[in-house]
């Protein structure tokens, strides 16, 4: 199934996508120039006559095609048969989903998306899936059997992203102490992810435009160009078009990079889907620690279903996974971190004994010792919580609560935690490190 003549993205074909592309490319001639000379205005009109000539022409077949996409999942449709459709055409989704008309409609972009070459944004809050959305894509399209590659554009210094991404010649600065080639070269006729697109800085989104438009690239310090045949997908859990207001993201990027846009919904506006999720996990992580699945009583179970998850699915897996760890045949409101326990599972836990580190507020010697092991407490479960929620990234947690990266680093460092610790927690089954 092909949504859009992939042709159209090189240029030659009429396409929607090709149109889009470049209409992009005079709107972001317009938006760089300073000022215009007669003879440019003119050059400008006639590409503008060119593309309205264009999209009147937009041939019958192209048309067809996307109408018949159109068709094969109407919208008037109830959603558990939307469902069930998707799972008959043999669509590859490696997580479960349900009936929620705000996931289905996510999976049935992606689902058409898939087969073709454009590009594609994937954005949503952290823990949403976005990144099993990216390997979806890949799994479902036509480069299956090819590279797939994950950059993720928020961890690499500022100063090495161009050669991450594109490769360097030996000597090109100091340091390059031979030719390497970048993530694009190595997602050469496959698919490239390039997670947390919001943080890469403006002169790296310059180049990564360039690519788009010319498919080649220059490793740092080369003069050679090298084609490129990758598909990219991007990730972001901001708001790109906020970011380009801003004039911290170029709009023409932007554009480029969502052609097909795909919004993952937070947890919160798809709760229908909680106790499948939790039926899910529960399973998955009883076959990762090689017991029986855990039995839920009822109020842990009511709890599970009404939490409002600011770590969405992450948090929801991770909280499994550690139900499932730390439980014996049942887990209760006890197995929780200390920080979501509801008020009334506090007489279950004093049973459970004092938090590790040893501080406890009731039984402190004094009322100023109190009041710091309740605040000790407070911040350790803080931290924690914090890192549930970022699978474990210091740097997210820092600008998640705009604080001090190594402020950061010594608290966690004062209460012995280890941001690794939570980073294989939401990685334990085989998922690729963050
Ligand atoms: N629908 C789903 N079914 C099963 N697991 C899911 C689903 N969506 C997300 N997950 C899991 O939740 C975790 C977070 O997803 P991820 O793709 O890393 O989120 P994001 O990139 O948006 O932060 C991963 O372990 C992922 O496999
Ligand atoms: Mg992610």
């Amino acid at each position: 199934m092909k949504l859009f003549n992939q042709g159209g993205l090189a240029g030659s074909a009429i396409s929607y996508a090709g149109l889009i592309e470049k209409i992009e490319i005079l709107r972001s001639t317009l938006r760089w120039a300073s000022r215009l000379e007669r003879a440019e205005i003119e050059k400008l009109l006639k590409q503008a006559t060119t593309l309205r000539d264009e999209v009147m022409q937009l041939s019958h077949k192209e048309r067809f095609v996307q109408a018949a996409v159109a068709e094969t999942a109407p919208a008037d449709l109830a959603p558990r048969e939307r469902r069930q459709a998707l799972l008959e055409r043999s669509f590859i989704f490696e997580g479960t989903f349900g009936d929620n008309p705000k996931l289905l409609e996510a999976l049935e972009i992606a689902e058409k998306a898939a087969p073709t070459d454009l590009p594609v944004l994937i954005d949503g809050e952290s823990g949403t899936g976005k990144e099993l959305m990216a390997k979806v894509i890949h799994a479902n399209g036509s480069r299956t059997d090819k590279p797939y590659i994950s950059v993720n554009c928020g961890a690499i210094p500022e100063n090495l992203i161009e050669s991450e991404l594109f490769g360097h010649k030996k000597g090109a600065f100091t340091g390059a102490s031979a030719d390497r080639r970048g993530k694009f070269e190595s997602a050469h006729t496959g698919t490239i992810f390039l997670d947390e697109i919001g943080e890469l800085p403006l002169t790296g989104q310059v180049k990564l435009l360039r690519v788009l438009e010319s498919h080649e690239i220059q490793r740092v310090g080369s003069d050679e160009t090298i084609s490129v045949d990758t598909r990219i997908v991007a990730a972001t859990n901001r708001d790109l078009r906020r970011l380009s207001d801003e004039g911290r993201f170029r709009e023409d990027l932007f554009y480029r990079l969502s052609v097909i846009h795909v919004t993952l919904p937070p947890l919160r506006e798809r709760r229908d889907e909680i106790g499948l999720l939790v039926a899910y996990f529960g399973d998955e992580a009883a076959g990762a620690l090689k017991r029986r699945p855990v039995k839920l009583t009822p109020r842990l179970r009511d709890f599970l279903m009404n939490y409002a998850y600011p770590g969405n699915i992450r948090e929801l897996r991770n909280l499994m996974y550690r139900i499932s760890c730390l439980a014996g045949d049942t887990a209760d409101l006890e197995h929780l971190p200390q920080d979501l326990r509801p008020k009334s599972a506090a007489p279950a836990m004093a049973a459970g004994g004092s938090p590790p580190g040893g501080a406890d507020a009731s039984t402190a010697a004094s009322l100023s010792e109190a009041k710091r092991a309740a605040s000790d407490e407070a911040e350790r479960a803080f931290l924690e919580r914090g890192l549930l929620e970022v699978g474990g990234t210091v740097a997210e947690l820092a600008r998640r609560f705009d604080m001090n990266r190594s402020h950061l680093q010594m608290l966690l460092k004062k209460h012995g935690i280890h941001s690794k610790d939570f980073r294989n927690q939401g990685t334990a089954q085989g998922g690729k490190a963050r």
